[in-house]
């Protein structure tokens, strides 16, 4: 069965096609992906209606990409999925749009996936793919989640964060030392010619005795620390010019700090994750995925405890279409449909707002 994922919930457009026949782990034969970074560095964020605008641009001729590569012409396709939430409304609706005009189309069913049970099953595309059950760390830019996975749609919410994600830590704390959008990445470049133990940023709900986190306060700590290093008065609003009175190693050892304390926590919540369900396996997906350093924390840790590590390839870290178009393989060869999709349903149908745990099992 060849299954064509669309993505478009945020600020990249993805195409990709798996075949998940069988019941072997579905394979990606072609993916394509633009991303909208350029286009919104000027405004610093996601300007949604410029996002939706940009992915009605891109959103086919990634298609015939992604077809080109796999050599197969758009009848093949036996199933179209498209991301139905969480994520902006109007984009969402871009790949809706076209998922359900190619589904009538071609006279396929279409499926609506889950955006962040595309970024948990992620790994199954890798070289390492892991076996259920696992624990997740899910960790993007709207997201920070603890769960217990047993399976394709059996999702146990363990701990999430009570107020900012941590990608959102990274993308605010970058923003305050003028590093622009998107400021994960930025700002771990910048944490390479740092010290990590120059300032002791908080890292709240550490021994919380549960699985929940915290990050809001961490943004409060750096606009602190940056008005102390800056001279400024701390009652002072956050400025650009604060971060312009700081000179490179400042900036550099702030970020290598921020970093530290963010990952700090994640490691150890997820080793605490691990400990509480006795499982042996974490899977680790979303953008902040990427990161060097939690790579790098969390391989030392779990090799200690003798827990196996599970990440997506990096290039499939951050938001795309394969891991939409293999949740849905997964959800077929599971004998789940796609929450939402029914088999001819062909309407216009996002969730911009989708809490995981809502997802409902809907037996084919
Ligand atoms: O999963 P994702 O692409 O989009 C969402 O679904 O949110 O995650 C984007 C987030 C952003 O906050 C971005 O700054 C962060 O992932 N990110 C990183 C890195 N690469 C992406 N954060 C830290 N280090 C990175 N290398
Ligand atoms: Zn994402």
């Amino acid at each position: 069965m060849l299954i064509l994922g669309i993505e478009s919930s945020c600020d990249e457009t993805g195409v990709a096609l798996v075949d998940a026949s069988g019941h072997d782990t579905p394979r990606l034969l072609g993916h394509a992906l633009h991303s909208q970074i350029e286009m919104h560095q000027a405004y610093g964020g996601v300007v949604p209606e410029l996002a939706s605008r940009d992915h009605i641009r891109r959103v086919l001729p990634l298609t015939d990409e992604v077809l080109a590569q796999a050599g197969l012409p758009l009848s093949a396709v036996d199933a179209v999925a498209y991301t139905r939430g969480p994520g902006l409304a109007g984009a969402l609706l871009v790949g809706s749009g076209v998922a359900c005009a190619m589904g009538m189309a071609l006279g396929k069913p279409v499926m609506g996936v889950h955006h962040l049970e595309g970024h948990l099953l992620s790994p199954f595309l890798s070289a390492d793919p892991p076996r259920f059950p696992f624990v997740a760390l899910l960790v993007s830019g709207g997201h920070t989640q603890l769960m217990r996975v047993d399976g394709v749609g059996r999702y146990e919410l363990l701990g999430e964060t009570i107020d900012d994600a941590a990608g959102e830590a990274f993308d605010k704390s970058a923003k305050l030392l003028g590093l622009g959008y998107p400021g994960g990445p930025a700002l771990a470049r910048l944490a390479l010619e740092g010290n990590p133990q120059a300032y002791k940023f908080p890292r709240p709900l550490l021994h919380s005795g549960d699985l929940d986190f915290s990050f809001a306060g961490l943004k409060t700590a750096v606009l602190t620390q940056v008005k102390r290093l800056a001279h400024a008065r701390p009652e002072g609003p956050a400025t650009p010019q604060l971060a312009q009175a700081l000179d490179a190693a400042q900036k550099a050892d702030v970020a290598a700090s921020v970093q530290a304390a963010i990952v700090d926590v994640l490691v150890k919540k997820s080793l605490s994750a691990i400990a509480a369900t006795g499982l042996r396996r974490l899977v680790v997906a979303g953008g902040v995925g990427a990161n060097a350093l939690l790579r790098e924390q969390l391989n030392a840790a779990c090799q200690r405890q003798n827990v196996r590590v599970h990440y997506p390839e990096l290039h499939l870290c951050t938001d795309n279409g394969a891991m939409i178009a293999l949740a849905a393989g997964l959800r077929v060869q599971a004998g789940l449909l796609a929450a939402g999709g029914g088999a001819a349903a062909y309407r216009f149908d996002v969730r911009p707002r989708w809490p995981l745990s809502e997802l409902a099992i809907t037996a084919l």
